[in-house]
């Protein structure tokens, strides 16, 4: 299976973090987001952040110049018709998801691959919304998608054995290191992660500490880079609990009972610092 151009569907901070690492690899991209504001700061984000790459010497001017010009914004996702992979990252939502699925099916040829980057939610029931489900396949990149090296691949039930090699080539085509796992909520990553972040988030609900504690011991005294809440806000804690969510609905255990602080924060508009506030604040 050759992959050419790839639609990706989403220009959040994942999106156009898989569109950046696509287009810099030297596929052509189509960038489709349903917002057309949320198009265009995508797409300036990925020329900022190219920008960057070359002052720091990482990559020549022209590399970015090409890169960008590979990047095309749609605001139509009938433009999915002639690419050979679409990779979706829109909102962790199934009802959003499946229903973008169902349409990509009537829109793409049979042999488009369709890939989804969902934090958590079942590969197989996303499959279920088309008449592929063999195509379907699970490929989650990791935040920031330019920097992070792991994609978990996940096979959902049906997912055929041609189309996990081909993902796992294309991968390790965007300088990533790709890592099988099986359908099960959360996968691997947010499986083990999320539950710690929703457990610093009960630490500062039952007071136990503030956040800036919460994160300061984690950091020094178990090595991790980035404390547990700064790394919630990172994420988006709508994301957060939209996992936890999935975790406690798949699972059936209370262990993976949201925290109410969560809720309440992702209530009140408090996503982190795509918001510009969450466990802290990022207004300049
Ligand atoms: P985001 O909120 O930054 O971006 C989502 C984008 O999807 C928005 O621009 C929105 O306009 C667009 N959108 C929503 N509904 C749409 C539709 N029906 N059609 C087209 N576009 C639509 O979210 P983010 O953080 O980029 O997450 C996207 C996906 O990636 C989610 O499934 C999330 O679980 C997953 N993910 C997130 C990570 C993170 O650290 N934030 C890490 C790995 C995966």
């Amino acid at each position: 299976m050759n992959i050419n151009k790839i639609m990706v569907i989403g220009a959040g901070q994942m999106g156009a973090g898989i569109a950046q690492v696509c287009a810099v690899s030297g596929y052509d991209v189509l960038l489709y987001d349903a917002n057309e504001e949320a198009l265009d700061r995508g797409i300036k984000g990925i020329e900022k952040r190219l920008a960057r790459d070359v002052t720091k010497g990482k990559i020549s001017e022209d590399d970015k110049h090409a890169s960008v010009l590979r990047i095309k914004k749609t605001a139509s996702i009938d433009e999915a018709a002639d690419c050979d992979l679409v990779i979706e990252a829109v909102v962790e939502n199934m009802d959003v998801k499946t229903k973008i699925f169902s349409q990509l099916d009537q829109i793409t040829p049979e042999q488009t691959i369709l890939a989804t980057n969902t934090s958590s939610l079942p590969i197989t029931e996303i499959a279920a919304a088309t008449k592929r489900p063999d195509k379907v396949i699970g490929m989650h990149f990791m935040n920031p998608v330019p920097v992070m090296k792991l994609v978990e691949v996940i096979r959902g039930l049906a997912t055929s054995d041609e189309v996990f090699e081909t993902i796992k080539q294309t991968a390790e085509s965007l300088n990533k290191t790709a890592v099988e796992v099986n359908d099960f909520p959360g996968f691997v990553s947010n499986r083990v992660l999320m539950p710690m972040i929703n457990e610093a988030i009960y630490t500062v609900y039952e007071g136990v500490a503030e956040p800036e504690a919460v994160d300061e011991v984690m950091k020094l005294g178990m090595n991790h880079p980035m404390g547990p809440l700064t790394l919630a806000d990172f994420i988006g804690l709508d994301t957060c609990l939209y996992i936890m969510e999935t975790l406690h609905e798949g699972f059936g255990d209370d262990k993976y009972r949201p925290c109410p602080l969560l809720r309440k924060y992702v209530k009140a508009g408090w996503l982190g610092k795509k918001a510009g506030r969450g466990f802290y604040s990022y207004t300049e």
